[in-house]
Order: C-alpha cells, then sequence, then structure tokens
C-alpha cells in the first residue's frame, strides 16, 4: 500500500465489528510507533492509558460523545462500539502546569498511532469530546496525569467516502444508507501559493 492509500484509508469509524478484539499487544506496538515521533523540545509529556478489556471499554465508552454533526444517529450504535481505546494523558509532572503548549505533540503522535493502526486494519476515530475530569475518575487516573484526547478502536464496519468540499460545506454527512460522507478541501483551495 502506499503511503497516501494508507492515509485515505484512515479515516474516522463510528461503527466496528464487536466480534474482532484488539491485543493489549497491538496496543503496545501502536504506542511504540507513538513514542518515537517528534516531540517539542524531546520532553515527551505523553503518557497512554490501554483498553482492551470489554469491562473498562464499558466504562470510557458513555465517556466519549461522538458525531456532534449527525445528533441523530447515536453513534456508535449499541453492538458496534469500539473494542479497544487509548487515552492519551498529559504528564504534569515531566510537562509541568502548562498542557497546552504540548498540544501539538499530542496531535502527532495520535496521528501516528491511528495510521500505525489503519496500515494494520485495525480503525478508529479520535474524540475530543469528553471530560477530563470524568475520565480521570472513572480510571483512578493519578493526579499528575491529565486525559488529552481518547482513541477509540476496533475494526471498522462502516463504508466511508471522501468527497469534495462544495460551497464551503465542511460537515460530514451520511445517507439512508448509512455510508458516511466525509468533505475534504481540494488541494487547488489549500496552496496557498
Ligand atoms: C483532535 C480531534 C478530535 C476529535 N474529536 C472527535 C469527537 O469527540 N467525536 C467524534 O465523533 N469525532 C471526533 N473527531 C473526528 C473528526 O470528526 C473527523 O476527523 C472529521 O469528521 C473528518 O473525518 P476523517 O477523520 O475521516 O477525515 C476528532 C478529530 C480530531 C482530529
Amino acid at each position: 500500500m502506499s503511503f497516501k492509500d494508507l492515509v485515505i484509508k484512515n479515516r474516522s469509524y463510528r461503527g466496528f465489528d464487536e466480534t474482532v478484539k484488539i491485543t493489549r499487544q497491538q496496543l503496545e506496538e501502536l504506542v511504540d510507533c507513538a513514542r518515537l515521533a517528534p516531540a517539542a523540545q524531546n520532553i515527551q509529556p505523553l503518557k497512554y492509558y490501554l483498553s482492551c478489556d470489554s469491562e473498562i471499554n464499558g466504562i470510557i465508552q458513555p465517556l466519549t460523545r461522538w458525531a456532534g454533526a449527525l445528533p441523530d444517529h447515536n453513534l456508535p450504535y449499541e453492538g458496534h462500539r469500539p473494542t479497544a481505546f487509548i487515552v492519551i494523558c498529559f504528564d504534569k509532572t515531566i510537562g509541568g502546569e502548562e498542557p497546552a503548549k504540548f498540544m501539538k505533540d499530542v496531535g502527532i503522535c495520535a496521528q501516528t498511532i491511528m495510521l500505525a493502526a489503519a496500515y494494520q486494519d485495525i480503525n478508529g476515530c479520535m474524540i475530543g469530546a469528553f471530560s477530563a475530569e470524568k475520565v480521570t475518575q472513572a480510571l483512578s487516573l493519578p493526579s499528575h496525569l491529565h486525559p488529552v484526547l481518547i482513541l477509540a478502536l476496533g475494526k471498522g464496519d462502516e463504508d466511508i467516502k471522501i468527497v469534495e468540499v462544495q460551497n464551503g460545506a465542511t460537515k460530514y454527512y451520511r445517507d439512508q444508507n448509512d455510508t458516511h460522507y466525509v468533505p475534504k478541501r481540494s488541494l487547488a483551495e489549500e496552496l496557498i501559493n
């Protein structure tokens, strides 16, 4: 697969085949890629909480909010939930009291994980919509770890298509067959010069 095909394959999935389990070892391999990513000042303040356990997944899932643009869909549907989660946390004992300074690191590490996952036929969705306080409490995280992004993972069972943005409309949408359309701006629109 070309690198560009991998990037195209790496869509945000909000439905999964729950019969396909993700192992702890698979999750560790993903984080093993993220830990090699570039890091601001090479400080590396991110830590990763892994779950491939259905009981813990059941604690994390209700704390995550999905597809704000499709409020009537209630995604992911019951029986199609992620089979693993990676909660990316900012470690204050390493990075200090200013997590905002390291949010670019979070994006880089998250995308590294998602691309590594897609390469192994694991799909997922980055979830920024959650209460850090509630996640900290639910997972009994120590106070120096601040959850900054959740990665939901599993074997995607959705049909997702990239379409070109028309008239500035960037909202993703679904048709009656539940095919998910994700509009992307054209290269010409994004190039400055
Ligand atoms: C930082 C970040 C946070 C996101 N948070 C959420 C979220 O809370 N819930 C959700 O359903 N999708 C979330 N997404 C997924 C975006 O909605 C998705 O990337 C966008 O619709 C484009 O689709 P694509 O990833 O297939 O290109 C997030 C994506 C990013 C990069």
